[in-house]
């Protein structure tokens, strides 16, 4: 069984996403952790994330790994546990723009389908109701205000901006997102969509599970 759930950055779809795995004990995938790893071995690199040619070939070579360690969902890049590097300002810029190369996202979709496999999972990201598992009955579309977006993310602590800056840079990796070649951020007919912005993590919770049960 395939749970599915897309929406844009801030939108609250990792907390539940982690949450209905957690319940379910279903496998959890992130998969913009994913495009994170890329960005971040690249740019250790010295590759520069809107180099596509270079990207590609990066990514292509590139021993991705990802496991769920101790209830974290942990990516290895080539051997190297990375998750910690993962949610600076600089990947999440960089990570927009490398994730609309094309050949990266079919890289990344394989991982992904074959971390599914004869598994139940819970997976969330861009085009994971649209692109990935389009066929699953279970798939969300989650959103909230561009304020509450920003100012969840603001209270992560994970950036160094004030909150009218993260809120600019979640809007321009929206655009970003939602004008991409393939895999673009939509909301695909059927999914069942929500507004998170006035909703706790539990009435978000309870809401999904009501679809799912
Ligand atoms: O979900 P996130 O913010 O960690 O994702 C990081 C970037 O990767 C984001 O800007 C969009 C991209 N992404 C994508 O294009 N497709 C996905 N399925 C997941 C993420």
């Amino acid at each position: 069984m395939v749970i599915a759930i897309d929406g844009p950055a801030g939108s609250g779809k990792s907390t539940i996403a982690k949450l209905l795995a957690e319940k379910k004990g279903f496998l959890y995938i992130n998969s913009g952790k994913l495009y994170r790893a890329i960005t971040a071995g690249c740019l250790k690199a010295g590759i520069s994330p809107a180099d596509s040619e270079k990207v590609q070939e990066f990514a292509k070579n590139a021993d991705i790994d990802y496991q769920i360690i101790g209830g974290k969902d942990t990516v290895f890049l080539n051997g190297e546990d990375i998750t910690d590097q993962l949610h600076t300002d600089e990947i999440d810029k960089h990570s927009s723009p490398l994730s609309a190369i094309v050949p990266v996202r079919h890289i990344v979709n394989d991982i992904i389908r074959k971390l599914a496999q004869g598994r139940d999972i819970v997976v969330e990201g861009r085009d994971m109701t649209t692109v990935v598992f389009p066929d699953t009955p279970y798939r969300f579309y989650l959103d909230a205000s561009a304020e509450s977006r920003a100012k969840r993310r603001f209270d992560q602590g994970t950036s160094k901006m004030s909150l009218e800056e993260v809120k600019n840079a979640i809007l321009a990796r929206d655009d970003i997102d939602k004008n991409k070649a393939e895999g673009s951020l939509k909301i695909a007919q059927g999914v069942h969509f929500l507004d998170t912005s006035d909703l706790t993590i539990i009435q978000v919770y309870d809401k999904l599970i009501e679809r799912i049960d």
